[in-house]
């Protein structure tokens, strides 16, 4: 097996506090306005970006610097939080799946031959996130998974479609919806009984992540398995247009609802001998649906009637809890993060986030694996985020807070590396409220100044990065970079992440005279970020990470 030891960085001292800063949606974009981090009072982050330009650059946080398909991809957090904690570039769900489907070998696997057990007798339902969006799913996937499973004797299935509006434009739900449809028409003509069976927007139904509201995957659960919604439509297309209809109505915020027949009866609830696949590849925002399919006890809210089903995840969805247990596809064996290197290596790890950011600096950070490492040697601490509200409301969210606890981790002593994630310019980017998120990206920034400040007084090292880009371009642009207009001459506000790089600046009082930015590495992505961290605790990185960004010189 592999030893956990590290060697020691020839010229990198031991023994400083480290605090690995991530701006969630902070990427690097020409100064306009619709760039809110420019607009925005940033000055902590201005000034490390005018200061020491060897301390200071450019790293790629999309496409396949982390492990998606193609270049078109942008960032997104779980990628990008994979990519910074394994110091490695994994083929990620996305790319795995579209393997999987394009060779069928996604067939020949235990999870499908698991489901297709129900084929003869039962109904398939496919639950996820309808969009081309990429992030959590894809509905090129989707439609293949349909005509593949219909091809291996499914006779009947049915789909509870998750609107988007976040990954992509608000409003493209309704192509999305009539691409699904026109297809389930073509099954339809080949004598399978398939249809669109129930729906609702994916921040208000199902797609809730690390426990933030458990009403959201209640309201998914009423709808798919129990066919109770408020609202009920004879065909999804018409539904979710009368639904957007509603003044302030937008994909992402959808209420559930479910179709009927002509008699009013729900079309596809899930019952007994039914096999339930959820299609997304991504896991944060299934993990807490997967349990509610999968765990007998369960306590979260009340299932009412919980049917005997053959239950699969696109992906398993967590590896420490083995959740779900079947699954179509293996998920990237993240293994060796530098996590676990670190705390096998003696160093005392803080982390640190609100709820809706939590698991991405522990989670996705430790390789999509929940838990401690070494439970006496870490601490991770999630600051309750405001739950039921969109994040334009308060755009400041719990910055001050994750700063303030931030900063008494790092004087206290304690720890040896303190990893925290800042949500403001992710999460209120994707409500598209311009005026809103550059109040986030102060607010984000005031956070930073607050843990450099302590960095400052205990001597210590920082690393300040992002995740990925989406605050810093609010618009949909032309390939020349023109912002677009819809029909009525109006901008198009772009909710979701970008494919523009991220900063990273290091710096501090620890930091050892002559440690700088290499030169020889002008493609450098998150991936490479790991084996830096290590440097700077006094580690050399295992030979097989990204090599390091940071280089020693003689002054
Ligand atoms: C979400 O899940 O909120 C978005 O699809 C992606 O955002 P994240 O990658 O920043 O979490
Ligand atoms: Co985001």
């Amino acid at each position: 097996g592999a030893s956990w030891k590290l060697a020691d960085h020839p010229k990198l001292p031991k023994g400083k506090t480290v605090a690995v800063v991530v701006l969630d949606g902070w990427g690097e974009a020409k100064p306009d306005q619709y760039n809110c981090i420019h607009v925005a009072e940033t000055p902590t982050m201005d000034s490390l970006k005018k200061g020491d330009p060897d301390k200071w650059r450019l790293v790629k946080a999309h496409g396949s610097a982390v492990g998606l398909p193609t270049e078109d991809d942008m960032g997104n957090s779980e990628v990008g939080h994979n990519a910074l904690g394994a110091g490695r570039i994994f083929a990620q769900g996305a790319k795995l799946v579209d393997l999987a489907l394009e060779s069928g070998k996604i067939y020949d696997g235990e999870g499908f031959k698991y489901i297709s057990e129900c084929f003869e007798k039962g109904t398939l339902h496919l639950i996820g996130l309808l969009s081309d969006g990429g992030v959590h799913s894809r509905l090129d996937q989707l439609l293949l998974l349909l005509k593949g499973s219909s091809e291996r004797g499914a006779k009947r299935i049915r789909v509870h479609i998750l609107t988007d509006g976040r990954d992509v434009l608000d409003g493209s739900s309704v192509g999305f919806v009539e691409t699904l449809e026109n297809y389930l028409a073509e099954l339809r003509g080949k004598g399978v009984d398939a249809q669109i069976a129930s729906g609702g927007g994916r921040m208000y139904v199902t797609m809730d992540r690390y426990e933030n509201d458990w009403e959201v995957v209640k309201r998914g659960w009423d709808a798919q398995v129990l066919g109770e919604a408020p609202f009920k439509f004879r065909n999804a297309v018409e539904g979710v247009k009368q639904l957007r209809a509603a003044p302030k109505a937008s994909d992402q915020y959808l209420p559930p609802f479910v179709i009927a027949d002509e008699s009013g009866k729900p079309v596809g609830p899930i019952v007994d001998g039914d096999a339930v696949v959820t299609i997304n590849f991504r896991a944060d925002r299934m993990v807490m649906v997967a349990k509610a399919f999968e765990y007998e006890d369960f306590d979260k809210f009340d299932r009412v009637r919980v049917p005997k089903i053959r239950y699969a995840g696109m992906l398993q969805y967590d590896g420490e809890l083995k959740l779900p247990s079947h699954y179509l596809v293996s998920p990237p064996e993240i293994d060796r993060t530098s996590g676990e290197y670190l705390v096998h290596n003696g160093i005392r790890t803080f982390a640190c986030s609100e709820t809706v950011k939590f698991g991405h600096v522990t989670f996705f950070w430790n390789g999509n694996r929940s838990g401690y490492f070494n439970e006496e040697l870490e601490e991770y601490v999630e600051i309750p985020s405001d739950s039921g509200i969109t994040f334009n409301v308060q755009p400041k969210m719990k910055a001050l807070e994750i700063g303030e606890k931030v900063r008494d981790a790092i004087l206290s002593g304690k720890f040896d590396q303190v990893r925290v994630n800042i949500p403001n310019g992710d999460m209120v980017g994707h409500t598209g409220d311009i005026e809103a998120t550059v109040v986030a990206c102060k607010a984000a920034d005031e956070a930073v100044k607050m843990i450099l400040d302590a960095i400052e007084q205990v001597g210590g090292i920082y690393v300040v990065t992002a995740d990925h880009g989406n605050a810093e371009d609010m618009v949909k642009r032309n390939k020349t970079g023109q912002p677009l207009l819809d029909k009525g001459g109006k901008i198009q506000i772009l909710t979701s992440h970008t494919c523009q790089p991220v900063p990273i600046a290091i710096g501090g009082p620890g930091l050892a005279p002559g440690c700088r930015f290499r030169r020889d590495i002008p493609t450098g992505g998150l991936a490479n970020v790991a084996a830096t961290v290590m440097n700077l605790h006094g580690f050399e990185a295992p030979s097989d990470y990204e090599p390091t960004l940071v280089e020693v010189v003689d002054i």
